[in-house]
């Protein structure tokens, strides 16, 4: 990759947010900047790069530093734009998101998988993961993948917005999935109501999340805060509850 694909750290509860907002506050001089929550789903995150205008190359992740060319299977995902207006676009850009399996997709592939025998995936996460990283494009291609495009990576010939939020609102106009659930917060406690609407209704979404991201929406405070080890200090992971379950042993 141009430029490592970052992890990020995780919160808890709330008073991890809230340290997590202090010590960025003390970093920039002040608390009163603009926040961007959005669901976190886990999936496959990709590396997309289009040069004039065009679908070059889509890459996993991976370790951050290297991952793996899967081109030609993230090309048969239909929400991919595999061109972008090359009037609108900067001349190269990349766009990094996450390739996820909708629940629905994910109970009948499984549905199908059991009536041929075939081994069943233990979750969306793996079922997309697997189905991203395929030899042959025509299995993933009869995957139900869909992707939400979440930041933007190096971009080159072309000015781009300069806050996060506009970002998406700018890759949403070139034709990417942005996800509609996204939300501009003013303050740390509207992130906190956020967290909370959506742990409440987290069951009756059409995909599977395990929190949220809250991003500081400031691309040039982005930069004064920086990374420590692979983690950013402008954004964090903030997990929901596990979900509990219970097995009855029966032999
Ligand atoms: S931002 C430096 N936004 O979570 C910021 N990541 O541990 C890095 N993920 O593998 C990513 N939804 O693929 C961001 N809305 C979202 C995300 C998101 C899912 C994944 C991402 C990465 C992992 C980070």
């Amino acid at each position: 990759h141009p430029e490592p694909l970052l992890s990020l750290g995780n919160a808890f509860s709330y008073e991890d947010l809230a340290a997590w907002h202090k010590r960025a506050s003390n970093i920039l001089g002040s608390s009163d900047f603009d926040l961007v929550c959005e669901p976190k789903i886990d999936g496959l995150a990709v590396a997309l790069t289009y040069v004039d205008g065009l679908l070059v190359t889509g890459a996993t992740r991976g370790d951050g530093y290297r991952g793996e060319n899967i081109t030609q299977n993230l090309k048969t995902i239909r929400s991919i734009p595999l061109s972008v207006p090359g009037e609108e676009a900067p001349p190269r850009f990349e766009v990094r998101g996450e390739v996820y399996m909708p629940r629905e997709g994910f109970k009948k592939l499984n549905e199908e998988r059991a009536r041929e025998g075939l081994p069943l995936f233990a979750n969306p996460r793996n079922a997309a993961a697997g189905s991203g990283r395929q030899l042959d494009s025509s299995i993933t291609a009869n995957r139900p993948l869909d992707i939400f495009v979440y930041g933007l990576g190096p971009a080159e010939g072309k000015p781009v917005p300069d806050t996060h939020w506009e970002i998406m609102q700018y890759l949403k106009s070139l034709g990417f999935k942005v996800n509609p659930n996204i939300a501009l917060c003013h303050t740390i406690d509207e992130a906190e109501e956020y967290h909370q609407k959506w742990v409440e209704g987290r069951e009756s979404w059409p995909y599977e999340a395990d929190g949220m991201v809250v991003k500081v929406n400031s691309i040039a405070f982005q930069g004064e805060l920086g990374a420590v080890a692979h983690e950013p200090r402008w954004a964090i992971a903030y997990k929901f509850p596990a979900v509990q379950g219970t097995t009855r042993l029966l032999d």
